[in-house]
Protein backbone atom coordinates (compact mmCIF):
# COMPACT_ATOMS: atom_id res chain seq x y z
CA UNK A 1 0.00 0.00 0.00
CA UNK A 2 1.04 3.43 -0.71
CA UNK A 3 0.59 6.25 2.12
CA UNK A 4 0.43 9.98 1.38
CA UNK A 5 3.05 11.69 3.06
CA UNK A 6 4.68 9.32 3.84
CA UNK A 7 8.30 9.87 6.22
CA UNK A 8 8.89 6.68 6.77
CA UNK A 9 8.29 2.72 6.24
CA UNK A 10 10.19 1.11 8.86
CA UNK A 11 10.51 -3.01 9.84
CA UNK A 12 7.65 -2.51 11.44
CA UNK A 13 5.17 0.90 10.76
CA UNK A 14 4.87 3.34 8.35
CA UNK A 15 5.30 6.89 9.33
CA UNK A 16 3.93 9.60 7.70
CA UNK A 17 3.19 13.29 7.96
CA UNK A 18 -0.22 14.81 9.28
CA UNK A 19 0.74 18.43 9.58
CA UNK A 20 4.19 20.55 10.28
CA UNK A 21 3.41 19.71 13.96
CA UNK A 22 2.55 15.62 14.01
CA UNK A 23 2.89 12.63 12.64
CA UNK A 24 1.13 9.31 12.77
CA UNK A 25 2.46 6.34 13.25
CA UNK A 26 0.31 3.69 11.06
CA UNK A 27 -0.84 0.53 12.54
CA UNK A 28 -2.79 -1.53 10.13
CA UNK A 29 -4.48 -5.14 10.69
CA UNK A 30 -1.12 -7.11 9.54
CA UNK A 31 1.28 -5.02 11.98
CA UNK A 32 2.37 -7.34 15.26
CA UNK A 33 2.88 -4.66 17.84
CA UNK A 34 0.06 -3.70 20.08
CA UNK A 35 -1.01 0.60 19.22
CA UNK A 36 -2.56 0.54 22.71
CA UNK A 37 0.74 -0.43 24.54
CA UNK A 38 2.85 1.54 22.73
CA UNK A 39 0.40 4.37 23.67
CA UNK A 40 0.65 3.63 27.11
CA UNK A 41 4.52 3.58 27.70
CA UNK A 42 4.97 6.72 25.61
CA UNK A 43 2.15 8.77 28.37
CA UNK A 44 4.46 7.03 31.00
CA UNK A 45 7.87 8.49 29.99
CA UNK A 46 5.73 11.48 28.47
CA UNK A 47 5.15 11.84 32.83
CA UNK A 48 8.56 11.60 33.65
CA UNK A 49 10.19 14.04 31.17
CA UNK A 50 10.63 15.23 27.79
CA UNK A 51 13.43 13.07 26.18
CA UNK A 52 10.40 10.54 24.60
CA UNK A 53 8.45 12.29 21.70
CA UNK A 54 4.77 13.49 23.03
CA UNK A 55 2.11 11.54 22.32
CA UNK A 56 -1.37 13.42 21.24
CA UNK A 57 -3.78 11.10 20.55
CA UNK A 58 -5.40 7.39 19.20
CA UNK A 59 -6.97 7.70 15.70
CA UNK A 60 -8.46 5.81 12.99
CA UNK A 61 -8.03 6.91 9.51
CA UNK A 62 -11.23 5.37 7.65
CA UNK A 63 -9.40 6.01 4.11
CA UNK A 64 -6.41 4.29 4.69
CA UNK A 65 -7.89 1.62 6.98
CA UNK A 66 -5.65 2.37 9.74
CA UNK A 67 -4.80 2.67 13.17
CA UNK A 68 -2.94 5.69 13.91
CA UNK A 69 -0.64 6.29 16.97
CA UNK A 70 -0.66 10.48 16.83
CA UNK A 71 2.72 12.36 18.05
CA UNK A 72 4.55 15.46 18.00
CA UNK A 73 6.72 15.60 14.73
CA UNK A 74 10.49 16.00 14.98
CA UNK A 75 12.67 17.90 12.69
CA UNK A 76 15.80 15.84 12.95
CA UNK A 77 19.23 17.60 11.78
CA UNK A 78 22.76 15.68 11.26
CA UNK A 79 25.02 15.38 14.65
CA UNK A 80 28.23 17.12 12.32
CA UNK A 81 25.99 20.11 12.18
CA UNK A 82 27.17 21.36 15.26
CA UNK A 83 30.65 21.85 17.13
CA UNK A 84 31.54 18.40 19.21
CA UNK A 85 31.64 20.59 22.46
CA UNK A 86 28.26 21.35 21.70
CA UNK A 87 27.22 17.90 21.25
CA UNK A 88 28.91 16.80 24.49
CA UNK A 89 26.67 19.12 26.44
CA UNK A 90 23.28 17.41 24.84
CA UNK A 91 25.13 14.25 25.35
CA UNK A 92 25.18 14.79 29.11
CA UNK A 93 21.37 16.06 29.34
CA UNK A 94 20.66 12.98 27.01
CA UNK A 95 22.91 10.54 29.76
CA UNK A 96 20.46 12.29 32.60
CA UNK A 97 17.16 12.56 31.10
CA UNK A 98 17.76 8.46 29.89
CA UNK A 99 18.63 7.66 33.60
CA UNK A 100 16.03 9.39 35.09
CA UNK A 101 13.58 7.52 33.29
CA UNK A 102 15.26 4.40 34.32
CA UNK A 103 15.38 5.54 38.01
CA UNK A 104 11.76 6.20 37.47
CA UNK A 105 10.81 2.66 35.92
CA UNK A 106 10.97 3.15 32.23
CA UNK A 107 13.50 1.40 29.67
CA UNK A 108 13.67 2.63 26.44
CA UNK A 109 15.52 -0.96 24.73
CA UNK A 110 15.92 0.27 21.26
CA UNK A 111 19.21 3.06 21.28
CA UNK A 112 21.34 0.88 19.18
CA UNK A 113 19.01 -1.34 16.88
CA UNK A 114 18.69 -0.43 13.20
CA UNK A 115 15.06 0.09 11.93
CA UNK A 116 14.72 -2.93 9.66
CA UNK A 117 17.40 -4.29 6.94
CA UNK A 118 18.33 -0.31 5.39
CA UNK A 119 18.05 1.49 8.87
CA UNK A 120 20.92 3.00 10.00
CA UNK A 121 22.47 2.30 13.81
CA UNK A 122 20.95 4.71 16.45
CA UNK A 123 18.35 6.27 14.40
CA UNK A 124 15.55 6.40 16.99
CA UNK A 125 17.98 8.77 18.32
CA UNK A 126 17.09 12.40 16.88
CA UNK A 127 18.95 15.12 17.39
CA UNK A 128 17.14 18.57 17.28
CA UNK A 129 18.22 22.17 17.61
CA UNK A 130 17.25 22.10 21.51
CA UNK A 131 19.40 18.57 21.98
CA UNK A 132 18.74 14.71 21.56
CA UNK A 133 15.46 13.73 21.30
CA UNK A 134 13.99 9.80 21.35
CA UNK A 135 11.30 8.03 19.07
CA UNK A 136 10.06 4.50 18.95
CA UNK A 137 9.16 3.02 22.25
CA UNK A 138 7.89 -0.33 20.31
CA UNK A 139 9.92 -2.55 22.39
CA UNK A 140 10.31 -0.40 25.58
CA UNK A 141 9.08 -1.84 29.04
CA UNK A 142 7.76 -0.96 32.46
CA UNK A 143 9.64 -2.06 35.59
CA UNK A 144 6.06 -2.49 37.20
CA UNK A 145 5.04 -5.28 34.01
CA UNK A 146 8.28 -7.03 33.90
CA UNK A 147 9.66 -7.17 37.45
CA UNK A 148 12.94 -6.04 39.12
CA UNK A 149 15.48 -8.68 37.87
CA UNK A 150 14.10 -8.34 34.00
CA UNK A 151 13.91 -4.53 34.46
CA UNK A 152 17.53 -4.30 35.75
CA UNK A 153 19.07 -6.48 33.30
CA UNK A 154 17.53 -4.42 30.20
CA UNK A 155 18.82 -0.99 32.28
CA UNK A 156 22.16 -2.43 32.05
CA UNK A 157 22.20 -3.25 28.92
CA UNK A 158 21.28 0.44 27.57
CA UNK A 159 23.74 1.63 29.84
CA UNK A 160 26.15 -0.32 27.51
CA UNK A 161 24.58 0.95 24.29
CA UNK A 162 24.28 4.61 25.97
CA UNK A 163 28.14 4.18 25.87
CA UNK A 164 28.17 3.14 22.38
CA UNK A 165 26.01 5.81 21.21
CA UNK A 166 28.48 8.73 22.88
CA UNK A 167 31.60 7.31 21.19
CA UNK A 168 29.13 7.49 17.83
CA UNK A 169 27.62 11.17 18.32
CA UNK A 170 31.22 12.60 19.71
CA UNK A 171 33.75 10.73 16.89
CA UNK A 172 31.68 10.69 14.23
N1 LIG B 1 7.78 11.90 15.92
C1 LIG B 1 8.43 11.80 14.76
N2 LIG B 1 8.83 12.89 14.09
C2 LIG B 1 9.49 12.78 12.91
N3 LIG B 1 9.80 11.60 12.32
C3 LIG B 1 9.43 10.47 12.95
C4 LIG B 1 8.74 10.49 14.20
N4 LIG B 1 8.49 9.23 14.58
C5 LIG B 1 9.02 8.45 13.62
N5 LIG B 1 9.58 9.16 12.63
C6 LIG B 1 10.28 8.65 11.44
O1 LIG B 1 9.80 7.35 11.15
C7 LIG B 1 10.83 6.36 11.33
C8 LIG B 1 10.23 5.09 11.91
O2 LIG B 1 9.62 5.35 13.16
P1 LIG B 1 9.81 4.35 14.37
O3 LIG B 1 8.88 4.77 15.45
O4 LIG B 1 11.25 4.27 14.70
O5 LIG B 1 9.27 2.97 13.80
P2 LIG B 1 9.97 1.56 13.49
O6 LIG B 1 9.33 0.62 14.46
O7 LIG B 1 9.61 1.28 12.09
O8 LIG B 1 11.45 1.70 13.71
C9 LIG B 1 11.84 7.05 12.20
O9 LIG B 1 13.15 6.51 12.05
C10 LIG B 1 11.76 8.50 11.70
O10 LIG B 1 12.46 8.65 10.48
MG1 LIG C 1 12.65 2.80 14.95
Amino acid sequence: MKYPRRLSSGANNTVIALSETEVAKLFSGDTRSDIGSEAEKMRFANAINELIVRFSRLDYNDTLEAEMLVMERIYPIDYRAHEVERRELWFDVFADELAQLHANGFVHRDLKRPSGLDGLAFDNILLTDRGLRLIDVGISALKHQVGDKIFARYVAHEQDELALFRDYFLNR
